[in-house]
């Protein structure tokens, strides 16, 4: 018969052959450092459907009904030979990874365990919440605006003309690049120019922003943010932050400033704080005031904190002048308003004790992580 031309002899020799192979190729495989691996596709090649045994094994159906019993004892011998070589290799592969883990340098468990940092909120962003807080539940609402501001809000539209001796190079940074934006201004009214670019020397621009953006009063805003001014000293940062309170409408009063600021010294400093305002000029309010706060440390005695007095200044405010409503589009005739402004970086210092406001900026944990 033409198919019985494999002969015997040559497929036990094929078997053999593969045995053969696949012992040399396990051996040299548990050596490596991805033994499993290996072994496993090794274990593929020789016993898998497609692998070395399997095709042998296909080719008995064309031998001679006599010789099958002879072809196939082989083929169960190598197969299970292979089989066992694999075990053998498994086991061997998982020892010399053991060896190798057990040589390599001891794990010293006297090291310091590495501690967990924690971040937390710098003094700032803190005072800057409560007050935020403090405010709201008053009924202020937050507004901001832009600290690459143009001359007209930062002082013209204040009431501070080209010659007010604030505008002075020696105090505000003024810069090359940077557009400042015009307000938003409601349809069909038209934003004021910028003018020329500066960082905001105060937070006081935001108020004729929320002026021009509201249309019409009622106002009633708070903006925290970051200020500019030329100065350096242990009181004094480039950049510091202040909070800007602003609120207009028929019939707002002195009185109803001097009681917004007093419900903000209370929760502020305490129970026991106690407001005091003091005449003082502002180009855009009148009257002025400055605004003095019981000492919290000394509780009105006198310390060094508040220089003996018992007082501490902690923020300006005053009446909306009319100038300035009427540059931001509102009529003086019927609506008034109150203005204060204030340093947060300042609340925090007083909070906390700290002394030199230059450490607030220095980013040392050390210093940070007391708070
Ligand atoms: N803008 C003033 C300053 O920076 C503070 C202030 C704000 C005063 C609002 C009165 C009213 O010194």
């Amino acid at each position: 018969m033409a198919e019985t031309t494999l002969s015997v002899d040559s497929m036990i020799e094929a078997l053999r052959a593969a045995e053969q192979a696949a012992r040399s190729a396990l051996s040299e495989a548990t050596q490596s450092p991805d033994a499993a691996a290996e072994i496993e596709a090794l274990r593929v090649r020789f016993l898998g459907k497609k692998g070395e045994v399997s095709a042998v094994l296909r080719e008995m159906g064309r031998l001679a009904g006599d010789e099958r019993p002879k072809v196939g004892q082989v083929a169960n011998q190598v197969r299970d030979g292979i089989a066992e070589a694999i075990v053998a290799a498994q086991t061997a592969a998982e020892e010399a990874a053991e060896r190798r883990e057990l040589s390599a340098p001891p794990l010293d468990v006297t090291l310091p365990a590495r501690g967990q940092w924690l971040g937390r909120r710098h003094p700032v962003s803190s005072v800057w919440e409560e007050l935020v807080g403090i405010f709201s539940r008053l009924g202020f609402e937050v507004a901001s605006g832009p600290e690459v501001e143009g001359d007209t809000y930062n002082f013209e539209a204040l009431c501070m003309p080209a010659d007010h001796p604030a505008r002075d190079m020696q105090d505000t940074f003024y810069i090359e690049a940077g557009v400042p934006p015009e307000a938003v201004v409601p349809q069909g009214r038209e934003a004021p120019k910028a003018g020329r670019p500066l960082l905001r020397t105060h937070t006081s621009p935001v108020q004729i922003r929320s002026m021009l953006a509201a249309g019409q009063p009622p106002v009633r805003v708070i903006c925290p943010g970051k200020v500019y001014r030329r100065d350096s000293d242990l009181t004094h940062t480039p950049m510091f932050h202040q909070i800007e309170g602003l609120w207009v409408d028929e019939g707002v009063t002195m009185a109803h400033l001097k009681g917004t600021l007093e419900r903000f010294a209370v929760e502020f400093f305490g129970e026991d704080a106690k407001v005091r305002l003091r005449p003082s000029y502002f180009p855009f309010t009148e009257p002025s005031a400055e605004v003095d706060i019981s000492c919290s440390l000394c509780g009105g005695g006198g310390c060094r904190t508040c220089s003996g007095t018992g007082w501490i200044e902690v923020l300006g405010a005053g009446m909306v002048d009319p100038g300035v409503l009427e540059q931001a589009g509102i009529d003086p005739e019927r609506f008034t308003g109150f203005a204060f402004g204030m340093g947060i970086d300042r609340l925090a210092m007083l909070k906390h004790r700290i002394t030199d406001l230059r450490t607030l900026f220095e980013n040392d944990q050390r210093f940070l992580r007391q708070f």
